[in-house]
């Protein structure tokens, strides 16, 4: 079944690399990845970082649900010492889905009680969470918000794949209205309040979100936008800074972080028409992205705008790249894609290297600035070795893992004891649980997602219940 990975021992997938000239290395020694590191005033116990991965299982007004305190639980137990909590809107009209989490006054008490689950389950599977460090990512949906778009720019290549009516499938244009700086500025303070209820219920820190293309990432391209928060580089990281501002006064202790964009890349179906823009001497496609050739990185703006927020007093940079409904063979290369999705246009070991490549670069522009590298699951039982060789390198600080930790959340306490993953609960990468988070034809709106191959006894049955209704 598999098409590009064939790979049965390390010698394979090396010289699969060598080959492909995908910069990979990787070292059988996995003891890197259980150094500890100080991170603020938390000494975290180990390298391997638990990615945000929604569930999409929350209630209709955004508290956690049966679902989602089984994952943290599974999460806490794993043994990873950094989770990363996932996307949590905060405001419930900047939600991606009616089921994503909401942290409002109301919710408060819900998601605390999720993160002293995380933390008891890790507390009993570990000995001590004194060494673990949990924070929850905060997050505006913007341009992919749910039921309504809310976008801060127009995009030549992004509005036409942005549907604003599901149904008639009437696509975004020039006219369709962006958010104004007042609601900018509003939102502003809906950042700050989140950060302050997240800090009060326990968590360690939080994340200003910068990925993905949702809102605050569009922000940082937004150089066709006028006024304030548009144009300029100070313009475009407006919002983030008056945020940190107001979290430095009303949250001292609390530690911020930011899983950021490094390189946009441009919608896949979209590629030629990037080439023939940037050709005809358009303004970059995006953040992070060559003004000349946009399929190429161009760190220069996210490397400054990295060493001004850790002047400002962010601790951790989460780094990422694409978009994950437009380019997600950038943003999570995979074997086989979801529905919706397309044939990986490169062999998808290429799009490892490239999360490395973008990684390393900016840990050697700050190299005592803890970073989380992404897209490791799609080296399967490799990952490990990868990671080891990635942290021992210096290219990365921490080991970050999204759908591997779907299909064997255990996966830290498994590299402690057994030195290797279990070998038949390794992710695959055939994309059942970007499927399940795409299909919205449920009663509530938003099938929840996880493993089906290799969490069967949850979600063998949700994946049956969606195959019947199609
Ligand atoms: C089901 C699913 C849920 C995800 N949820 C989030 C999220 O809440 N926030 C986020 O920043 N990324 C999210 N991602 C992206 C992952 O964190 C990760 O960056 C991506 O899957 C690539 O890493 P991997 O190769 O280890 O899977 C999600 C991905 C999947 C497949
Ligand atoms: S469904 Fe499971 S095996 Fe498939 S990509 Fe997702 S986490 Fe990996």
């Amino acid at each position: 079944m598999a098409r590009f990975f064939h790979f049965k021992s390390l010698e394979e997938i090396r010289t699969a690399c060598r080959t492909l000239r995908a910069e990979i290395g990787f070292r059988e020694d996995i003891e890197p990845l259980f150094r500890p590191i100080q991170i603020g005033p938390i000494r975290v116990g180990n390298r391997l970082c638990i990615q945000p991965m929604e569930g999409c299982d929350g209630t209709s007004d955004g508290k956690p649900d049966n679902l989602t305190f089984r994952r943290f639980e599974r999460f806490g137990a794993g043994g990873a010492k950094l989770i990363w909590g996932e996307a949590t809107a905060v405001v419930p009209e900047g939600r991606a889905n009616p089921r994503q989490l909401l942290l409002n006054d109301a919710n408060a008490s819900a998601i605390e009680r999720l993160l002293r689950l995380c933390r008891q389950a890790h507390r009993q599977a570990m000995g001590s969470d004194d060494d673990l460090l949990v924070g929850l990512q905060l997050t505006h949906s913007g341009r992919y918000s749910q039921p309504k778009p809310w976008p801060v720019r127009h995009d030549p290549l992004l509005d036409p794949l942005t549907v604003v009516d599901r149904s008639t499938g009437r696509t975004m244009d020039a006219e369709y209205p962006l958010l104004g700086d007042d609601d900018l500025k509003r939102l502003e303070e809906r950042y700050i309040a989140a950060a302050v209820l997240a800090w009060r219920i326990g968590f360690q820190f939080v994340d200003l979100k910068q990925c993905h293309s949702y809102l605050l990432n569009e922000l940082l391209g937004a150089r066709s936008r006028t006024g304030l928060y548009g144009g300029s580089f100070e313009n475009r990281t407006r919002f983030v800074r008056n945020v940190l501002a107001g979290i430095r006064q009303a949250a001292p202790g609390l530690l911020v972080a930011t899983r950021l964009n490094v390189f946009d890349g441009v919608p896949f179906r979209q590629i030629e028409r990037a080439k023939q823009l940037a050709a005809a001497g358009h303004a970059p496609l995006g953040w992070g992205v060559a003004a000349d050739d946009p399929m190429k990185p161009d760190l220069d703006e996210p490397l400054r705008w990295i060493g001004e927020m850790r002047r400002l007093g962010v601790v951790l940079v989460n780094v990422t790249v694409g978009n994950p409904y437009a380019s997600p063979h950038l943003l999570r290369p995979f074997e086989y894609p979801p529905p919706d999705g397309y044939d990986p246009p490169e062999h998808p070991l290429l799009g490892v290297a490239r999360h490395f490549a973008v990684t390393a670069e900016v840990q050697r522009a700050f190299p005592d600035l803890a970073l989380v590298g992404s897209g490791y699951s799609y080296l399967q039982e490799f990952w490990p070795y990868a990671g080891a060789d990635n942290v021992a390198e210096g290219r990365t600080t921490f080991v970050g893992i999204g759908r591997a930790a779907l299909a064997q959340p255990d996966f830290a306490r498994r590299l402690l004891h057994e030195g290797r993953l279990d070998r038949r609960r390794v992710c695959r990468t055939f994309s059942y649980c970007t499927a399940l988070m795409r299909a919205k034809d449920h009663p509530l709106g938003q099938y929840p997602t996880g493993c089906p191959p290799f969490d069967k006894e949850i979600y063998g049955g949700i994946w049956d219940e969606l195959r019947k209704r199609r």
